[in-house]
């Protein structure tokens, strides 16, 4: 089969469209035939192998010099080519979307509990948008959070592709959404429900002497000061992460996040850092919502499965709109 691959980390140049063996379906787990999959910022550090001490520490880097896992990508959506023998709820010919190592290929394994049957009001590329994004959107607000009616939330990174579902889940469960973004963007999360967009180019939320309950920070470029001073203080800030302009090489992002995991034992603000774990549940859970018309995908560009350097380079540029999805409607298949 073709699969996106790279054998050294390095820029969206070092990755090839290249033949590699099918997966097989061992017990647990079931084969997909790959319609769509989606770009995520961690695509890029693993494929970047930034920051370095990732490298040693991530379970799918693993590698000094090249990933453990060859092929990229980690959202899919597409039809089950085939089951293990332990696979239960799931049989050939199910639509489906997931999780898994590997996506960016025309066949995925995955375990079965990684993967739940895709949302017949979602196309394949609206499926494959959701699984990391959505699943850490929503480990933040519900489980982390537990934001409920009434509470005030705002998302800093509101048009990206975690921010976009941050928001509808937040406006889901009832809260006052302020979400921030460029000019650009403003009609687009209005349209997501938000009840007050900070447009980030003529306004600082900082400023603005505003304390939310929950503050989902989804850009990286403020302090930890700055962030705590925006939050009540018995609310909570939520860190995931920060773009490639804020990524160093040795510790990129995870200086913050260090930071914000020392001081949270000395302050009664919650500071934590959402790592989603894939799991059928959460996908069901965001599959529930998606048929209750609370929750969409947004895709901002799609690319030919072959084009993956490409929809990297774009999704690095930190400005991408949402979600960019890869399609296997290529003729070269
Ligand atoms: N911990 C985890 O498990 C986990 C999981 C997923 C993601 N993450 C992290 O979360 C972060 C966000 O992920 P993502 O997929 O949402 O990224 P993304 O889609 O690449 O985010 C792009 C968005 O960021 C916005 N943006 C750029 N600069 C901004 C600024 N100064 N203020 C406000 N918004 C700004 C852009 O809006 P404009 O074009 O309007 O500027 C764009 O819409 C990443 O750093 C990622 O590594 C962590």
């Amino acid at each position: 089969m073709k699969a996106v691959v790279q054998d050294r980390y390095g820029s969206p140049d070092v990755l090839s469209f290249s033949e590699v063996p099918e997966p097989e379906a061992r017990a647990d787990d079931v084969v997909v035939r790959v319609r769509a999959a989606s770009v995520n910022a961690r695509d890029w550090h693993v494929l970047r192998g930034d920051p370095y001490v990732a490298r040693l520490m991530a379970p799918d880097i693993g590698g000094l010099r090249a990933p453990k896992q060859p092929v990229r990508g980690t959202d899919f959506a597409g039809v089950v080519e085939s089951v293990g023998a332990t696979v239960t709820h799931l049989v050939p010919g199910d639509a489906v979307f997931g999780e898994a190592p590997g996506a960016f290929a025309e066949y995925v394994r995955a375990p079965q509990n990684v993967v739940a049957r895709k949302p017949a009001s979602m196309t394949f590329e609206q499926a494959a948008a959701l699984p990391l994004a959505g699943n850490t959107a929503l480990l933040g607000l519900r489980e982390i959070a537990g934001v409920t009616s009434g509470q005030t939330v705002l998302i800093n990174g509101a048009s990206g592709g975690v921010g976009t579902y941050a928001v509808q889940l937040a406006v889901a469960y009832g809260a006052r959404v302020t979400a921030v973004c460029s000019t650009r963007n403003v009609e687009l999360v209005e349209s997501l429900g938000a009840h007050e967009v900070v447009d980030y180019r003529t306004t600082d939320f900082r400023t603005r002497g505003e304390r939310y309950d929950v503050v989902f920070d989804l850009v990286g470029n403020r302090s930890l000061g700055d962030l705590k001073r925006s939050v009540t203080r018995d609310g909570t800030l939520l860190l995931s992460g920060g773009g490639v302009s804020t990524g160093g090489t040795l510790f990129g992002p995870m200086k913050l996040i260090v930071a914000a995991q020392l001081q949270s034992r000395f302050v009664k603000q919650r500071i934590e850092i959402p790592q989603a774990v894939p799991s059928t549940r959460a996908l069901l859970e965001l599959a529930g919502l998606v048929e209750e018309g609370k929750l969409r995908s947004v895709i901002d560009r799609t690319y030919a499965l072959s084009a993956a350097a490409d929809a990297i380079r774009y999704l690095e540029t930190d400005h991408a709109r949402a979600k960019v999805v890869l399609t296997a409607e290529d003729p070269c298949l």
